[in-house]
């Protein structure tokens, strides 16, 4: 017997309601981005394997374990790419538009080799925002007054909670660093086996455990604030006041240091308790440094990238959107002898009716009870069986399947009156 093929792990296939939610969020996300001046930018999805490490940084999950990556016929190393901005980074260099300031936009799928499990997966899609150029307080508060209005036009800004925080500068982080690694060696004994394998690596990573051992030995380490300097403090606290101003509720979260290397000063995620513990559907920061590291001119830059996957299964919990359009009207061809005329029927009744969804099926109702049972079983607004006497007698029968009418039309009437019909 053949053995079925199935899908790779970590990879889903999206049906009907999945795929109706997530054409809903891209549409409203995408009107407030058009009314910001964001535009669309399309990257590849796949990448030297060099830009990811020197973009991520090597010692990350990322780059150290989670990378899909092949070799080119050539012998190139090749990656799927795991994130959106080093790609966008990368066009952005290579296409000379570092000298503009730039806000875009970008939606697609990513690949990281992670375990498994709800919300999180090996194919997973962002939709993500990178903005070049400005360096104000002012367009970091943007990003999250932009988040806070996609909340809002899906109906689920209440349940999702801002963290923010802010890591300083990378001077500032290479001292606090030092510091951190010397508590942590006085207190490696509450460390567990992944914390160890960070002490020298990437200690930071330690601050987001969620080892409650390592979280409680953590209240009584260094504070990364207290190592910051005052021009990303002032940065800091004048977004801040900005959100206080528009009423954002926000947290900050000391903690919050990220999981890729590129960022300094702001750093934030969206967070929400409705779908288990994979539960940051945004996050996003500054990444000042990163321009230039990657070969380009010193570039301010901040975004943001939404897990898409994240926010169907929270609109699944929490709104009761109504995931799929009633048809508007079915067809039903009863007889192969008037395919041809009722097709040329159809297709002229669609012609001036794209607004509505309008399907063609063919069945052989022979008797009134078969017709009425179909009635029943259809989930369209009203329905047309076309039948021989139809185009004999020339007269056609519309049913309004929710008033339990039927309308008698010529073809002349049914052509011209059934765009007023449907919009009833
Ligand atoms: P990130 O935190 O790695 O940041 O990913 C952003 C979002 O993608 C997460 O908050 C989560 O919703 C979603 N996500 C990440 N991994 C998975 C997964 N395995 N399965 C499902 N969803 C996932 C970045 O990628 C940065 N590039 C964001 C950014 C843009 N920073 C500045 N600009």
């Amino acid at each position: 017997m053949i053995k079925n093929i199935k899908s790779i792990r970590g990879m889903k296939d999206y049906f009907i309601t999945e795929t109706n939610i997530f054409q809903h969020i891209e549409n409203k996300i995408k009107k407030i981005l058009f009314s910001y001046g964001y535009n669309e930018i399309k990257i590849p999805i796949i990448e030297n394997t060099l830009l990811f490490k020197r973009a991520i940084g090597e010692i990350t999950d990322i780059i150290e374990k989670e990378m899909f990556t092949f070799q080119s016929r050539k012998g190139v190393f090749l990656t799927l790419r795991p994130e959106g901005t080093a790609g966008c980074v990368r066009a952005l260099i290579q296409n000379n538009l570092i000298f503009q300031k730039q806000r875009f936009w970008y939606s697609g799928p990513m690949f990281r080799y992670e375990r498994p499990q709800k919300g999180r997966y090996r194919q997973f899609y962002q939709l993500g925002i990178e903005v070049f150029g400005f360096s104000q307080f002012t367009i970091d508060a943007e990003l999250i007054i932009l988040n806070k209005k996609f909340w809002e036009s899906l109906k689920i800004d209440k349940y999702i909670t801002l963290n923010i925080n802010s890591i300083g500068s990378l001077q500032s982080r290479e001292n606090y660093k030092k510091d951190l690694i010397i508590f942590l060696e006085k207190n490696k004994n509450f460390l567990d086996e992944n914390c160890k394998k960070r002490l020298y690596k990437n200690p930071l990573r330690i601050l987001d455990s969620k080892n409650i051992v390592v979280q409680n030995l953590l209240k009584k380490a260094p504070k990364l604030k207290n190592y910051i300097n005052e021009k990303s403090h002032s940065h800091f606290k004048n977004l801040i006041s900005i959100l206080e101003r528009l009423n954002i509720k926000y947290n900050i979260n000391e903690n919050l240091v990220r999981g890729l290397d590129y960022y300094n000063d702001t750093v934030f995620e969206w967070n929400t308790d409705k779908i288990g513990s994979q539960n940051a559907i945004c996050a996003g920061g500054r990444y000042d440094l990163l321009v230039e590291r990657l070969g380009g001119k010193k570039t301010p830059a901040i975004g943001f990238a939404i897990g898409i996957d994240r926010l169907i299964l929270a609109m699944k919990k929490i709104t009761n959107l109504q995931h799929q359009k009633k048809i508007d009207l079915n067809i039903v061809i009863t007889d192969k002898f008037i395919e041809k005329d009722a097709l040329i029927l159809i297709e002229l009744l669609r012609e001036k009716n794209l607004e509505f969804k309008i399907t063609m099926n063919f069945d052989k109702l022979k008797t009134k009870k078969k017709f009425f049972s179909y009635i029943n079983t259809m989930s369209s607004r009203f329905l047309l069986i076309l039948e021989k006497e139809n185009f004999t007698q020339k007269k056609f029968l519309l049913r309004d399947i929710s008033k339990n009418i039927n309308i008698i039309l010529s073809k002349q009437e049914l052509i011209k009156n059934l765009k007023n019909i449907l919009n009833k």
